[in-house]
């Protein structure tokens, strides 16, 4: 592989241990995956933001930067907390959290504690190359904002923050962000979270171009998380809307190598079949739009909620409904407007049965299941 003198510098130990095994890391992976040089990064989202004792090398490498005064070098961003304050067993499973917080503040990656970061303090731009490790958000930025991403794992991706730089292989390179499979729609209900759960199973890791059908951005995120839950899908194109298929012979450059249809008894086959006994109904995985809250909060508005209920958005936007007296109108209606992971909160509760809108959560949330927006609206006592 090809390496600049300051690359070869950081590799040989000019920048301390710590940086070396840094740069040692990024060339290996790059080997791996027969990229030929490392190129610089617009920014970094560490998915590493769960504080337990569990993910001990990812600490351990935390303790080592931290120990040697290393600093994240482009803008880096981090994902949820885990709800640790939500139960006894939360705070013993992720008793970390103080201790980590305090590392990445001290490698100074910024604290917006979100999945949505690109929603106000890491927007990439076209063309941006970055090195991001939560799969929602590779899939948001490699689809609906055009940026190159590869689907990174936290000990790669920390690497990239401090040094810069990522190898260059996959969704980086022209070839490999073409459409490889046409995915025609025969729905009368759309519903992008059952879509993209739907096609993550079906498509595996390959490229598809869904036909043209006017989704909003909140629709192609949550569409976009499902399909790199269920499977390793972090780029996906929609004819005529997102950035990099203008049109079909744009977008596959040729034909496409696959053609599939979903139908509507796709989708309907995910929706819960049988109303249940619900702990609790959890909306936001990845975390909420300020659009999407409103949207909710006008369903809720003079109601009164029979289950617990979660809206899960990002602290800012947390923070945004606060200072506009709209986590009051929540709060009467008895939701619980929260800025952690539903994923990690619940988790440990194995018993909980939640019942969820989202996609992405229902593939990771054990005991859950997925309901369409409606249905989880009425099962948790919302005007519907
Ligand atoms: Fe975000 Fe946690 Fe879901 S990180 S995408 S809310 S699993």
């Amino acid at each position: 592989m090809h390496l600049t003198n300051e690359q070869q510098g950081m590799l040989q130990g000019n920048e301390g241990q710590a940086m070396a095994l840094a740069m040692q890391t990024l060339v290996k992976v790059g080997k791996a995956f027969g990229a030929e040089r490392l190129v610089a990064i617009k920014s970094a989202h560490l998915a590493g933001s769960f504080g337990s004792s569990r993910f001990k090398a990812y600490l351990h490498i935390l303790d080592q930067f931290v120990a040697e005064g290393i600093r994240v070098r482009v803008p880096t961003t981090v994902n949820p907390r885990p709800g640790r304050t939500l139960g006894l067993l939360n705070r013993i499973v992720f008793s970390r959290q103080p201790w980590l917080e305090r590392q990445l503040a001290q490698l100074g990656v910024t604290p917006n504690y979100s999945c949505i970061c690109y929603d106000d303090v890491n927007i990439p731009a076209l063309g941006d190359r970055l090195c991001w490790s939560e799969s929602s958000a590779v899939q948001f930025a490699n689809s609906a904002l055009g940026a190159r991403c590869n689907r990174n794992s936290v000990l790669v991706d920390i690497c990239s923050a401090v040094t810069g730089y990522t190898p260059e292989f996959g969704y980086l390179m022209d070839e490999n962000r073409r459409g490889q499979v046409l995915v025609k729609l025969q729905l009368d209900r759309m519903d992008p979270s059952a879509l993209g759960y739907v096609l993550g199973r079906r498509l595996v890791n390959r490229v598809p171009v869904v036909e043209h059908y006017d989704f909003s951005r909140a629709e192609l995120k949550n569409m976009g998380a499902a399909m790199a839950a269920t499977g390793a899908v972090s780029l996906f194109h929609v004819e005529g809307l997102t950035p990099e298929a203008p049109d079909l012979q744009t977008v596959f450059d040729g034909e496409p190598q696959d053609v599939i249809t979903i139908h509507q008894a796709d989708l309907d086959s995910m929706h819960e079949s049988q109303p249940q006994d619900y702990d609790a109904v959890v909306f936001g995985c990845p975390h909420l739009f300020y659009e999407e809250v409103i949207e909710l909060a006008e369903q809720f508005a003079g109601c009164r909620v029979t289950k617990p209920t979660y809206l899960c958005t990002s602290p800012a936007i947390l923070q945004r409904l606060q200072a506009e007296g709209m986590s009051n109108v929540l709060h009467q209606a008895g939701v619980n407007v929260v800025d952690f992971c539903p994923v990690a909160a619940f988790t440990p509760k194995r018993r909980s049965r939640v019942l969820t809108a989202s996609g992405k959560c229902h593939c990771y949330l054990h005991n859950s299941e997925f309901g369409m927006m409606e249905a989880c609206l009425r099962v948790c006592g919302a005007r519907t």
